[in-house]
Parts: C-alpha cells; sequence; structure tokens
C-alpha cells in the first residue's frame, strides 16, 4: 500500500492512549507502519514501541516521560482527557496545562515537517468571547504560572474548568500557529462532536443526555473513536501540507448547522451549563 498519510517508520507520541479517541489514534498509527510512543496515567496492551506511565498533572512525570522516548519526534497526538466530573484544577491541568507543557517538552525534539494536533471540544466554543482573558493565561510561562493563574481566576473565570480548559487548546493552538510555522512545524486542533467513549457517561451525568444529543445533530449519532482518530491522523499527516493553526471540526456537520441555523440550540441553551462534548 501507498504511504501517502506519510507515517511509515515516523516515530509519534500518542496521549491518553489508554482508551477512547487516543487509543483508536495509537491504533490507527501501528496499521499505518508508525513507531508509536504511547504515554498515559493508565497502562495500555497495545503493541507500542513504549508505553511511559504519564500524569499529566504533575510537570516532573511529564518531563521525565519524554525524556524516556527521547531522540527524534515527527508527530504528537494530545488525546488525554478529563470531564467535567473531576475536580476543577485536576481538569485544568490535564485538558490544558499539562498538555502545554508536554508538548514544550516534545517541541525540542521535532524538525521541520513537525506536527502537533490536539483535541479541544465545543464545550470550548465561548473562546472568542474572551480572548484577551485567554491569552494573558496561555502566555502564562511554564506550568506553575498556569497554575498560579488559574487557581487565582477558578471563582470569575474557570468555574468546572472543563470549558475554560477546552477554550484555550484552541486559543493556544491558533497562538502557536503563527509561531511554529516559522520552523516548519505544524500545530492543530479538533472539535469533535459527542464521541461513544468511556467519557461519554460522565457527560451525560453532569450536562444530561439530550443536551449531549443535541450537539450529536444533525448526523443523528454520536461519533465513535475511530471516526475521531482519522480526523486526528489526517492533520498531523503529510497530506495535510500547510494545514496549520486551524481548529478542524470532526462533527459530521454540527458547526455548519449551527452557523446556517438548522440546528436547534435551544435544547442546549436552555441549560445553566455549557455544552458537554
Ligand atoms: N467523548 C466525547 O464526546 C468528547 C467530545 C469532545 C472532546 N472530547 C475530548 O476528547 C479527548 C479524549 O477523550 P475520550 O472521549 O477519548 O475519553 P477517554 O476517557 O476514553 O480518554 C481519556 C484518556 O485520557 C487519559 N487521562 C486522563 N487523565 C490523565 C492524566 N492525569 N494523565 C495522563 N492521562 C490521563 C485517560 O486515562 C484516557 O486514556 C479528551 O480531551 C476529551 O475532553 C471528548
Amino acid at each position: 500500500m501507498s504511504d501517502i498519510l506519510g507515517y511509515n517508520g515516523k516515530r509519534v507520541i500518542v496521549t491518553g492512549c489508554f482508551s477512547g479517541m487516543g487509543e483508536a489514534t495509537a491504533k490507527l498509527l501501528l496499521s499505518l507502519g508508525a513507531e508509536v510512543h504511547g504515554l498515559d496515567y493508565k497502562p495500555s496492551t497495545l503493541p507500542l514501541a513504549s508505553f511511559t506511565n504519564v500524569d499529566l498533572r504533575d510537570p516532573g512525570s511529564i518531563e521525565a516521560g519524554v525524556a524516556a522516548i527521547g531522540g527524534k519526534v515527527d508527530a504528537l497526538f494530545n488525546c488525554a482527557g478529563l470531564p467535567q466530573s473531576f475536580p476543577a484544577m485536576d481538569v485544568m491541568k490535564v485538558n490544558f496545562i499539562g498538555l502545554r507543557h508536554l508538548t514544550e517538552q516534545v517541541l525540542p525534539l521535532m524538525g521541520p515537517g513537525g506536527a502537533i494536533a490536539s483535541i479541544a471540544s465545543t464545550g470550548g466554543l465561548g473562546w472568542s468571547r474572551r480572548i484577551p482573558t485567554n491569552m494573558e493565561f496561555v502566555t502564562t510561562k511554564g506550568f506553575a504560572a498556569a497554575v498560579e493563574w488559574a487557581e487565582a481566576h477558578q471563582e470569575d473565570t474557570i468555574k468546572e474548568g472543563y470549558s475554560f480548559s477546552k477554550e484555550n487548546v484552541i486559543v493556544w493552538t491558533q497562538y502557536m500557529g503563527a509561531h511554529l510555522i516559522k520552523q516548519g512545524i505544524r500545530i492543530n486542533c479538533t472539535l469533535p462532536s459527542p464521541t461513544q467513549t468511556p467519557m461519554m457517561a460522565a457527560f451525560h451525568e453532569t450536562s444530561g443526555k439530550d443536551v449531549v444529543d443535541a450537539a450529536a445533530e444533525p448526523m443523528g449519532r454520536y461519533s465513535t473513536p475511530e471516526e475521531q482518530a482519522s480526523g486526528l491522523v489526517l492533520l498531523n499527516s503529510a497530506l495535510a501540507g500547510i494545514v496549520n493553526g486551524v481548529v478542524f471540526p470532526v462533527d459530521g456537520g454540527f458547526m455548519g448547522g449551527v452557523a446556517t441555523g438548522q440546528v436547534d440550540l435551544s435544547k442546549m441553551m436552555r441549560r445553566a451549563a455549557p455544552a458537554a462534548a
């Protein structure tokens, strides 16, 4: 089979490889001939080139995990995440602060042609309403400074953590895209529609199944982890050329349906809580 995506023999890192989208991404990359290095705080049974136990809430664990992989890294897939049923600061650390710290450790191992894809969420769609706040947060320097900022803004801004963490994946991806392309490195993120993974139970519990179901329109079903993996693998592939700084919906048309008034957001808006997925 021709290697049109360009993964054969490439060294890639996948966080969150224990379950859901991260596991599906690691499997797809293995099938494409990549040398896959997995990171998670729960063990993986996949036939990876290496697995390292890393807790994204702990900067020392992140640094040791990336150092254990070492060498040249061609692509990074930031798939790990926590839902809003966890403590807000844990959600902030795993979904953004740890994700950013890990990416900063991996970047010196990347050269021109390197690519990074992270999973954001429609839960972070509020970003465009408060870019100055997001920019203040994403430009904090280092893990500890970001934690300090988040702790100081927990009541007024962070709240349950999930929406704000995902807003910052979106804003930081766009911000970094303009920097990293100067080194020939691309960075993008995805906006998945509701996806049948172990995290879905928490979304149903915290936001309500009707709210989550509303975000599954117009397709009328939840996506699969494999469908989400395809979007991520496409973004980091050789085929994606100069696709950079992009917030890429992998949602069967949800964002287009919202923009053109064809998806009824009233069910989601009736709830005080933001869209879960
Ligand atoms: N499922 C959905 O509908 C949906 C929708 C939008 C976005 N997302 C996002 O997709 C990403 C993947 O989630 P999923 O749905 O596959 O759920 P999942 O629970 O199956 O996967 C999350 C992974 O993150 C890992 N993880 C959690 N905390 C960690 C930590 N402290 N250190 C290291 N690894 C940790 C878990 O072990 C797991 O492997 C998350 O960022 C999530 O927010 C999910």
